[in-house]
């Protein structure tokens, strides 16, 4: 279980790093803050370009600014984005989250850091492409 003041702390590392968000094509403003398993916090915004494809969302930057700094073992993510209701992660960023696992948790939060849901990785991909899949029973 992770504690209220935990998600707390993660949704508003989430909002500032939307302050940082480059987003001149959609307007869209996203924070994610990653919480590793030794309590260490990795934020990350949406990063767009120009040639759109080069674009890229803020829970990879984030998961990437983690790996890049050693850490490879995750407890949650918290995302923060403009709009009604509780925004996850899109499909792509859910597969770069779960080469780290499944069991770990996202929450969801509005633009100002307002709590709305959470649910784990495992649930918002249930039939998920693993490194099992190639690694086998391998480290
Ligand atoms: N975006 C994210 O940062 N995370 C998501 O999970 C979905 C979309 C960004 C990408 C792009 O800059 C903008 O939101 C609109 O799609």
């Amino acid at each position: 279980m992770l504690e209220i003041e935990i998600k707390k702390k993660l949704l508003a590392a989430a909002v500032e790093a939307a302050q940082h968000s480059h987003c001149p094509y959609s307007h869209f403003r996203v924070g994610a803050a990653l919480l590793t398993s030794n309590g260490k916090i990795f934020s990350g915004t949406n990063i767009e370009n120009v040639s759109y494809g080069g674009t890229v969302c803020a829970e990879r930057v984030a998961v990437w600014k983690a790996v890049s700094e050693g850490e490879k073992e995750f407890r949650a993510m918290a995302v923060v984005a403009p709009g009604v209701g509780e925004s996850y992660p899109c499909a792509l960023c859910r597969q770069v989250m779960l080469e780290f696992g499944l069991d770990w948790l996202v929450i969801s939060g509005d633009a100002h850091g307002r709590y709305l849901g959470e649910c784990s990785l495992r649930e918002l991909v249930p039939f998920p492409f693993t490194p099992q899949a190639l690694l086998g029973d391998q480290p």
